[in-house]
């Protein structure tokens, strides 16, 4: 006698769910347990779904068009460097080249080549290796292609050809565009020039202070 009863239950969902409900349009909003007036807060808010439709715009969009003249907050006023300094902004000379060196407005100091290193450190070194060597974890796992910083194509290779790099990737490396400000990816370029002088110092370049750590005259 069980067994009928839950069988008939079971067919009756099963009908229903099958049958009954499929394809109707609820023009009533679903019941609501914790509704708007006894709990306020910020679950229902009137807002507009991109792409969507406006009944208050005339032309009945809800995505507003720029107004004529609006630029990314990033780029910052006219005449700013952001703006009008491709060798800042993409790496390259006014004829389309990679630009040698670091951009005027951009200050290498200690601080700087530090906050490259941290930068470097997140973004980086997980496949180019702490050193730049080409060695980081992600080898470990399969990823055999990161290449060495230490070669003379790379020790060689503009500034600005490195920036192009971080702005817009190379086959297995993603572009860091969105994750590296301006400032944070010149930062990093000096650091991975660090990176490429360490590998090459000599004893000239030991500071006198610290010649006798090192056994050094
Ligand atoms: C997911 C791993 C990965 C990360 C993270 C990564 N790279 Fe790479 N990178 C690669 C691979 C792979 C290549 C080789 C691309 C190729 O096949 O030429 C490469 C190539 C390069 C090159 C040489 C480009 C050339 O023209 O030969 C530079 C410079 C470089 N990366 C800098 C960076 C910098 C700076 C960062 C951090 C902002 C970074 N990479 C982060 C994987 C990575």
């Amino acid at each position: 006698m069980r067994n009928l009863y839950l069988a008939t239950a079971f067919i009756v969902v099963l009908l229903i769910s099958m049958l009954g409900l499929r394809g109707t349009k609820f023009t009533h909003p679903p019941i609501d347990v914790f509704p708007e007036w006894a709990f306020p807060g910020m679950k229902q808010q009137p807002k507009y779904k991109a792409q969507g439709t406006s009944k208050f715009f005339a032309d009945g969009r809800a995505d507003r068009p720029q107004p004529a003249g609006v630029v990314a907050a990033d780029f910052g006023p006219l005449g700013e460097p952001l703006r009008t300094d491709t060798h800042l902004v993409s790496g390259k000379n006014s004829d389309g080249s990679f630009a040698q060196g670091f951009p005027a407005s951009i200050n290498v100091d200690l601080t700087f080549v530090q906050h490259g290193m941290e930068r470097y450190t997140i973004y980086c070194a997980p496949c180019h290796g702490a050193l730049g060597d080409g060695n980081g974890i992600t080898k470990q796992y399969g990823m055999g292609a990161t290449p060495t910083y230490h070669d003379d194509r790379l020790r060689n290779m503009p500034e600005g050809e490195i920036l192009n790099t971080i702005i817009h990737g190379k086959a297995n490396m993603l572009s860091y565009a969105d994750k590296l400000t301006v400032e944070d990816r010149w930062a990093v370029i000096a650091y991975v020039r660090a990176l490429q002088r360490a590998q090459t110092g000599t004893p000239a370049d030991v500071p006198l202070a610290h010649k006798s750590e090192l056994g050094l005259k």
